[in-house]
């Protein structure tokens, strides 16, 4: 895939339309992590120094068409301001009157893209609304590239169009991580449900050369290789499928890494009195809450002889102590690894951020994507309608 960027176009006294991911998290009206605002500045700078004018639109939570006063993106236009340190005017309605009357360094947001039904109906009468505002159509939201909606699909189609710088880092870490990565590839896999990574199991056993399964997912596939998992989480009637990605994995050489020792416990709460034992020994009373010391030294061994680290979901109950002591023990290995320049480590998802944040060991892996659902779509092997779109 080729794709445009910043670089490629013509921006002095144009006016440019950005859509950006500002789906942050918030808590009585302050925005609890500032990631993917932060995210988004180089972007916003490029543009400026180039002499455009930036115009940025994005969706936040969803509110189905209809306004939802909560979900206005009024509540964010100042966390944006002070994050980026620029101006930043709010338009809720007259947008063009509003683009109008933009000055030079004066960035310019417009209101939850989700309030209009069009959006999500990647309808091209809105999306020509919106294209009537700009010059030049910019896509810098990764994150909502697995949604074909007006302002990540339709609209590239109306105005010059590119990947702006954020969308452009994603693509590259996700390439050197699964399109074109360098061997040995090792890919981390956990959370609670086998039922909502089945496509990404299955896309991963062809392209990776180890798969360590973590969190209540390895659970369903300890079970259907006959093991009693006792109370623990486990889908049980997945115990075909699991068994079918196994066979896949070993078709296709790829080593499939269960827990080789498990940390049991009979309460699901922090500081719960905890043992450690063999796989097939979990008492019937009893759930698995994570991996234990073994599983951890023999995943240590197989990250110190690879190249390449794709990782998404905790390999236990990682919210709760002890039972973050895998996930954190693993995450620091592979930070440790990656500082060292022996690793490259790529990591997105969910859960994932915070699970390597509270580990200590997102600040040295060589790429944390600011997708959710956007990334495990690629995982999976999905083209993403906003990534196709940009295509050249
Ligand atoms: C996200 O938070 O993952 C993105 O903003 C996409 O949001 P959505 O799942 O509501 O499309």
């Amino acid at each position: 895939m080729a794709w445009k960027t910043l670089d490629d176009m013509d921006l002095n006294g144009k006016r440019v339309l950005v859509r950006v991911d500002i789906n942050v998290p918030m808590e009585n009206g302050v925005v609890t992590d500032m990631t993917r605002i932060s995210r988004i500045a180089d972007t916003v700078y490029d543009i400026q120094d180039a002499g455009g004018k930036v115009i940025l639109m994005a969706h936040y939570g969803r509110p189905k068409g209809k306004v939802v006063e909560e979900m206005s993106l009024i509540h964010i236009a100042p966390f944006v301001a002070e994050e980026l340190g620029v101006p930043v005017t709010f338009a809720d309605s007259d947008y063009r009157d509003a683009v109008k009357e933009m000055v030079d360094d004066e960035v310019l947001l417009l209101e939850n893209l989700r309030f209009n039904p069009g959006e999500e109906a990647n309808d091209p009468e809105f999306a020509k609304r919106l294209a009537t505002l700009c010059d030049v159509y910019v896509n810098d939201a990764f994150s909502a590239a697995h949604r074909a909606h007006a302002s990540t699909e339709a609209i590239s189609k109306l105005r010059p169009s590119c990947a702006g710088r954020l969308m452009e880092e994603e693509l590259s870490a996700l390439e050197a991580a699964l399109g074109k990565p360098k061997r040995p590839v090792v890919a981390v896999v956990g959370g609670a449900k086998v039922s909502t990574k089945l496509d990404l199991l299955g896309n991963l056993v062809g392209k990776v050369d180890h798969l360590v399964i973590g969190g209540g997912m390895a659970n369903t596939f300890l079970a259907a290789q006959g093991i009693n998992v006792g109370k623990s989480l486990c889908e049980h009637d997945l115990a075909d499928t699991a068994r079918e990605i196994l066979a896949k994995a070993e078709a296709a050489g790829c080593e499939i890494i269960l827990p080789r020792d498990i940390v049991v416990a009979r309460e699901f709460k922090a500081g719960a009195a905890s043992e450690t034992v063999a796989p097939d020994a979990c008492p019937a009373d009893a759930m698995i809450l994570d991996a234990g010391p073994a599983t951890v030294a023999y995943i240590e061994g197989v990250l110190a002889n690879a190249k390449t680290l794709i990782w998404n979901g905790p390999l236990g109950a990682f919210e709760i102590e002890p039972f973050d002591a895998a996930t954190n023990a693993a995450a620091l290995a592979a930070a440790k690894l990656t500082k060292a320049k022996k690793l490259i480590s790529v990591a997105g998802g969910g859960d994932t951020v915070a699970a390597l944040n509270q580990a200590g060991a997102a600040a040295d892996f060589t790429y944390i994507s600011t997708a959710g659902g956007a990334f495990l779509e690629w995982m999976e092997g999905k083209e993403l309608p906003g990534v196709a779109a940009l295509n050249t």
